[in-house]
Order: C-alpha cells, then structure tokens, then sequence
C-alpha cells in the first residue's frame, strides 16, 4: 500500500481521488493547490487525510506517490521535480509541453526506476481497446492507415473549464494550441497500432470567432489556431491522420474521441452514434458491444463539481468490451468517466506501483503519444512543412529500443 499526493484539486483531481480512495492499493491520499481553499474542498469530499499548503511541501513530505492534476501546460517540470525527488508519478495529460520536459522525464525515470504514468483516457476508449484486440487476433491484416479526431468545440463547456482555470486572465490560456494537446487522438490510435509517427505535416486553421480566445495579443501560447489536421507518416510504413478541433458544429458530448483504422483484410469506422466492423464481405455493428452504460445519471451530486456539459462524459460506466473482471470489486459501483477509462487508468498506476512494472502507458509510451502534437504544431505554424518526430524508444524491455 502507497501512499499519494495529488497537486492540482481542480475540475478534474476528483473523478481520480474518489477511485484511488476505493482502491485497496492507496494508503493515505492529501492535496495540494495554488489556491487552497481547493484543496481543502476536494479532502472534505473524498474523505481525504488532509492538505498539504505547496508541492515543495508535498515533495519534502514522506508522500511515496504524486498525482498530478494541474493544468495542461504545467506537467512536465512537475513531473521532472517529483522524480527526482523519489516520488512516482501519475499525470494528466499531457505529458510535456516540448521535446526537452519528455526528454528529462525519460531521462529521470530510467535513472531512478520509479514509475511514471500519463493518464490518457483514449488508451481505454472502447474504440481502442476493440481495434487493440482485432490487431491482436490479425484480424485487420496489414494495418495501413489510422484516423483519430479529439473534436470538442469551444461551445460545450469549455468556454466554462477555462474561467474555472484561469481566473481573471482565462482568454490568455483559452487559446492553448490544439496540437499541444494531442493525446486523446494520438493515443487513441496508437493504443490499438503498434507503430510510431516518424514524420508530419500539420495545417492550422486560424480562428475567426474575434471573441478574444484565440487572439494572438492576449494568448499566452502566441496562439490564434483553432483547429488543426496532421498527417503523420509511421515506422513500419502507412500513416495516421488527427484531427483536434474546438471550433466544430458536432456534439462532443455525445462522443469527442472517435477512431477509424484500415488494414488490408478488415477496417473499423466510428461516428458520434455508431462503430462498424467491415471486411470484403459486409458490414457488422459493434455499436453495442463498444457503448458504455451509464452508472451514473448526470445530475449526481458527485458530479456537481463539473460545468454541466462536461457531466455526460463523467458519468459513464464501462462497455462490454472492457474486461472489468482485472479491477479491484471495490470499483464496481464506482463513478468511471470518458468512456469507461478512468478506472482502468487508476488501477493501471496502482499495479505499476505496488508490483514495480511498467504501466501501460509509461513514459515511452506517453512519449510516443505527445511528441508527434509537439511536432506536428512546428509544421502547422511553418505552412505544413514536413518535419522529422525524434524517436525515443520503446521502454526498456518492451521491445527494440531503437524502433
Ligand atoms: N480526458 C482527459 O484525460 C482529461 C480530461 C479533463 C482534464 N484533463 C487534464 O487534467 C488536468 C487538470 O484539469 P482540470 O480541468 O482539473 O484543471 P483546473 O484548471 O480545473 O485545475 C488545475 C488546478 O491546479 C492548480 N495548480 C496549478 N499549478 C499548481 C501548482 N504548482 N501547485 C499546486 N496547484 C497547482 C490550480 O490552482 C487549479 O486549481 C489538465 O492537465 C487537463 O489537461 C484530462
């Protein structure tokens, strides 16, 4: 049993401090925030041991964990710190904001062993988990092309998240750049195919809403992109495409994360309402098998927390294809969010820790997930130009390194 830390006690920290409370393999579990008047919120509401009044505070104390909710643009040194402090770590996504912050956590982790995870929700969207056992039954034949959309327009609760987030000065970090936060697609498609981007060309589409998000004077990214596409070319020959929306008439609540993958034998297709398997004698439906059913109504006072458009999303429970049978009993009337994910998320880090193995989603693999965003940004701000993605490896003992 471990101990945690959670810095970070906004929208997001609670979803993930009600599941570790659950979990058997989570000791004490205290907070941190900026403001602390969060903290002290999110320990009165899941019961937590207490508060801590900084992270320096927390990465002093004997806390062995830190989880780390703080916003997008902030992981990467966090997580740096913590590591070399001997803590593990979990975080958000995304990993890292540039090449140089995911270079340091590889770096940190294979120096100290500890654990790092990137929570990424898509690692665990039906959608991924389906395409990851077609792959592994061969079924697609050749995998030669993917397609990940993270479509959630500005609309639908974000216009809210962010005031939340930033204060006074929300419309400077409401123009975060779409391709900064590339993992909900990225993620989603490399999940299922085991392969790398090695290069890419991005096109930006620069926003025209004149509301002051996305307005290069105020954003603190330099950003006035709104949307953007990426073609990304992969190691084993073939390619991926991502879309990362915020301006898009689609109902993201409905379903923001949507995947297609084309093989030589078999093909998967998503929209918002329906998945389909297809091969070259027909079509078959797995809408069901992929749709997870509700534990929650979205009017739960454990879902108070969140801007009502957001609430859909955290109220899910699993699909039939999620294997609930390798999660602590603990779980199984507990809230789940973003398709099912969050309680495999929360006891992958808890496995990691307790057992001393590599979570799915480590620090190579959370690489291989962030940096091609990273990239894929340089080209959409220099006309699509086509620009090499570094490669940092497997992780060690899970495969060739220098794939
Ligand atoms: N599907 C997903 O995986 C998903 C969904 C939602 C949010 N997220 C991620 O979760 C993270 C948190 O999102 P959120 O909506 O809760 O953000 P938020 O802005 O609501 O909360 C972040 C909190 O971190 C605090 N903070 C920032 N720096 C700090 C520091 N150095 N020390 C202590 N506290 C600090 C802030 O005061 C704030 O209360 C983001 O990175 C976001 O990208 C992921």
């Amino acid at each position: 049993m471990f101990s945690l830390g959670i810095v970070g006690a906004g929208q997001f920290a609670g979803s993930f401090a009600k599941l570790w409370r659950l979990h058997p393999g989570v000791g004490d579990i205290v907070a941190t925030d900026l403001l602390p008047e969060r903290a002290a919120r999110l320990a009165a509401d899941y019961d937590l041991a207490g508060t801590l009044p900084s992270y320096e505070a927390m990465l002093d104390s004997d806390i062995d964990a830190v989880a780390i909710f703080t916003q997008r643009w902030t992981h990467g040194s966090l997580a740096v710190q913590a590591l070399r402090t001997g803590k593990h770590v979990y975080s958000a996504v995304p990993m890292a904001v540039s090449e140089q912050e995911i270079a340091a956590i590889i770096e940190a982790v294979r120096e100290t062993g500890l654990t790092y995870m990137m929570g990424e929700t898509s690692h665990y969207n039906p959608a991924t988990v389906y395409a990851r056992e077609q792959v592994a039954k061969g079924a697609f034949g050749r995998l030669f092309h993917a397609e990940g959309d993270y479509i959630h327009d500005m609309d639908l609760g974000f216009y809210e998240a962010y005031q939340y987030s930033g204060g006074e000065n929300w419309k400077a970090t409401a123009s975060y750049p779409p391709l900064l936060y590339p993992t909900h697609s990225i993620g989603g498609v490399l999940g299922a195919w085991q392969t790398h981007a090695t290069s890419v060309s991005a096109i930006g589409v620069v926003d025209d809403r004149k509301d002051g998000v996305f307005d290069r004077e105020l954003s603190q990214f330099d950003n006035d992109i709104s949307n953007a596409t990426a073609l990304f070319e992969v190691a084993d020959g073939g390619s991926f495409r991502i879309n990362e929306f915020r301006r898009v008439g689609y109902p993201s609540h409905i379903r923001e994360s949507r995947f297609r993958f084309f093989g030589t034998e078999g093909s998967f297709e998503q929209l918002a309402t329906v998945s389909l398997w297809q091969d070259k004698k027909g079509v078959e439906d797995v809408t069901d098998h992929l749709h997870p059913r509700p534990t929650l109504a979205p009017d739960d006072p454990s879902l108070a927390h969140l801007a009502p458009a957001l609430r859909d999303a955290f109220a899910s429970g699993t699909a039939p294809v999620h294997d609930r049978s390798r999660l602590p009993h603990q779980f199984a009337h507990a809230p789940n969010g973003h398709e099912g994910s969050h309680q495999f998320l929360a006891d992958d880090f808890v496995t990691a820790v307790t057992t001393g193995t590599l979570p799915p989603v480590n620090a190579w693999t959370a690489a291989r997930y962030t940096l091609p965003g990273i990239v894929a940004h340089q080209s959409a701000l220099h006309g699509g130009n086509r620009l090499e993605i570094p490669n940092f490896g497997n992780a060690p003992g899970a495969g060739r390194l220098d794939d």
